[in-house]
């Protein structure tokens, strides 16, 4: 541990292991380890714990259903989680499971604490328990009937038993306040404003021990009770890191609070509620914030072993490799809604992103420079124009990936990111380094420089996102990189003066063969190549009938339950305000729209999306890889404006 460095602890939740790890569990571990590497690459000494929940009632039957004893049932699971962990270079420092020796030693401690603290009493619980999730359904409308769960709509059983409370009731008002003055602590802010409704309307005290789940932790001075299963599984944040055993305080105090909990939508009550009310009552710090994350889905359903449509990470790994699905999960999905797993989407990605853009620019700027005997590129004495303002391309995307990848908004970083990827070929392309190889060497190394400058950054910014990948680019162009601070401090400082060296490189990404696709798409090609022969022009009288106005977003918002829509309300000058929505949720945040100019076209018919009216359309320029960039007018004019 560098006593020097500010710490940085990400959490994931811990998994139930009922099964191996399936994407969606893979997911919340790969947003930790890519904050985790994401922070250390700042300069921070980063702390990356994970594990698994290995007590109650859901593990105990799953266990009993293979006729196992549940320890061993368990332990059966470890090495597929170990395993996929490993293979999605998940680096985390530290694996804890709740049936750890020291987990249990610093549970007991932790609930002692609360005893002491008054916040527990005795009495007797009567209602209605969901085992799937673990949950008492505590607001029932129909008191006598079984209510479906709240969370999954599974069945829900009738529990009765004797059991300590814990005075939940006594915190909501601590929680409203703590809210309050920490408006950043739940990611994103509609998940903080339903759980502020939730806690608003009164909180009852929780059920925090079991008599009729022998598979647990015993309570303090009471073995007849196992600790609920979820207190259990909540404390692995403090007791993984050393709380309540001796030899390890110093470690506890050092990294605690969290900096950040990583988890899914599903899970936020337990985290946003119980979690803070525990700690408030036990005398401890609360974590700094949570990053609540969207479901993966398959067909609009959530994955889920239950629901029976997993996919194998294992089997995505072996057919497209590490960082291609780490890329994917990072890129496509944004990070607070939730996002549907599609193949024929992973194998866009991987071509067109990585295999064309990325792949192809090393691939291109190394075998020209190699062919004409440049192996070791110095930076030139001079930068003409055109890599000046490629270098300030630079410069300006760094800051907006810091700002994205600080906020965890990981999509939207990457998206600049390859906006950026896109202006380098563009770059490379323009300068036509192939035609002034032998007649002007001194500007044809001073091309080969700006792109292996541009790529050193590419390939630090990306490494958390895909280290493996990243670490063969660098070796590729002859630099390494110790993905630590000083590495991203360097390269804000926006100095291109590194001597490159070209090594022999294999493709860096393989392009997937879609053959059924190839020969659909052929036969489109076949089709648009008849269309292509014959110029269909538009006549100048009908061109002028779309209405291309100039207006500006005055107001911008997500659309609930659309993962790309933003609904913009918009200034057009005489024209008045009109309500247009625009699938660009991917490309900028709402707030970075608000005052924005941007073209609109007026005339067409008004739409209804998501049942809201459109009465507009934004014009967006798009690349193949379906990365928007907003059109608009290059000085700031009048809005009414109408373009010819
Ligand atoms: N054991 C509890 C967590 C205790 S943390 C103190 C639990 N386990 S879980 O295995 O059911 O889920 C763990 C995490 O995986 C949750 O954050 C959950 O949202 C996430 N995911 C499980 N399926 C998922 C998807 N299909 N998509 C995204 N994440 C999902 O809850």
């Amino acid at each position: 541990m560098a006593a020097s460095k500010e710490k940085f602890y990400v959490t994931t939740p811990i998994y139930y292991v009922t099964a191996r790890p399936h994407l969606g569990s893979l997911y919340s571990t790969l947003i930790a380890d890519v904050v985790a590497r994401w922070q250390r690459l700042c300069g921070k000494d980063s702390f990356f714990l994970t594990g698994t929940d290995e007590h109650g009632q859901k593990v105990a039957q799953a266990a009993e259903a293979v006729g196992k004893d549940p320890k061993a049932f368990v332990d059966s699971f470890i090495p597929a989680y170990e395993q996929v962990w490993q293979q999605y270079e998940l680096a985390y420092n530290y694996f804890v499971r709740t049936t750890d020796p020291g987990h249990k030693e610093g549970l007991q401690v932790f609930l002692q604490r609360l005893i002491e603290s008054g916040a527990i009493y005795k009495d007797r619980y009567h209602g209605w328990y969901c085992t799937p999730c673990e949950t008492f359904v505590t607001r029932v409308e129909h008191a006598g009937q079984a209510p479906p769960c709240p969370s999954c709509g599974r069945e829900t059983a009738l529990v009765q038993e004797e059991t300590y409370f814990f005075r939940l009731s006594a915190y909501a008002q601590p929680l409203l306040d703590f809210y309050r003055e920490h408006p950043d602590f739940i990611v994103p802010r509609e998940r903080a404003n339903e759980v502020i409704a939730f806690v608003e309307a009164g909180l009852t005290d929780l059920s925090i021990s079991r008599t009729t789940v022998a598979w647990g932790v015993p309570f303090p001075d009471d073995p007849n009770h196992t600790v609920y299963v979820w207190v259990d599984a909540l404390a692995n944040y403090i007791t993984a890191i050393g709380y309540g055993q001796e030899a390890r305080q110093e470690q506890f105090e050092h990294l605690w609070p969290a900096d950040l909990h990583v988890l899914g939508k599903d899970i936020v009550r337990f985290h946003a509620i119980y979690w803070p009310a525990f700690l408030m009552a036990a005398g401890l710090p609360l974590p700094k914030r949570l990053l609540v994350h969207g479901w993966i889905k398959v067909d609009k359903q959530k994955m889920s072993k239950s629901f029976g449509n997993v996919v194998d990470p294992v089997v995505l790994h072996d057919k497209y490799g590490v960082d291609q699905v780490r890329y994917y999960l990072m890129r496509q999905i944004a990070v607070n809604t939730d996002g549907e797993f599609s193949i024929a989407d992973l194998e866009q990605r991987i071509n067109s992103d990585l295999a064309n853009d990325l792949g192809n620019l090393l691939q291109r700027m190394s075998t020209l420079a190699r062919k004409n005997d440049l192996f070791e590129v110095r930076p030139p004495e001079a930068w003409s124009p055109a890599a000046l303002s490629l270098r300030d391309a630079a410069w300006s995307t760094i800051e907006q990936f810091r700002q994205y990848m600080d906020e965890c908004e990981f999509h939207l970083a990457l998206a600049a990111l390859w906006r950026f990827i896109h202006q380098v070929n563009a770059y490379f392309h323009e300068q036509e380094p192939w035609k002034i190889s032998k007649a002007d060497s001194v500007r044809f190394a001073e091309i080969i420089s700006a792109t292996c400058h541009s790529l050193r950054m590419i390939g630090i910014l990306v490494a958390p996102i895909m280290p493996v990948k990243m670490a063969v680019l660098l070796g590729a162009i002859g630099t390494t990189c110790n993905t630590e601070g000083s590495c991203l401090e360097e390269l804000e400082l926006g100095v291109w003066q590194q001597t490159f060296r070209l090594m022999e490189t294999e493709p860096l990404f393989r392009k997937i063969d879609k053959t059924e696709q190839e020969v659909t798409d052929s036969e489109k090609g076949k089709e648009d190549e008849q269309i292509a022969q014959k110029p269909s022009y538009v006549a100048f009288e009908d061109f002028v009938k779309v209405e291309l106005v100039v207006g500006t977003i005055k107001e911008c918002d997500p659309v609930p339950k659309s993962e790309k829509l933003l609904k913009l309300q918009v200034d057009c000058g005489a024209y008045g305000m009109r309500q247009v929505l625009s699938g660009i949720a991917h490309a900028y945040r709402p707030d970075q729209l608000i005052d924005t100019q941007a073209i609109f076209v007026l005339n067409l018919k008004p739409r209804k999306m998501m049942g809201l009216e459109s009465q507009g359309m934004m014009l967006l320029a798009e690349d193949d890889a379906g990365s928007l960039v907003i059109a608009t007018v290059a000085d700031p004019v009048p809005n009414g404006m109408r373009l010819r």
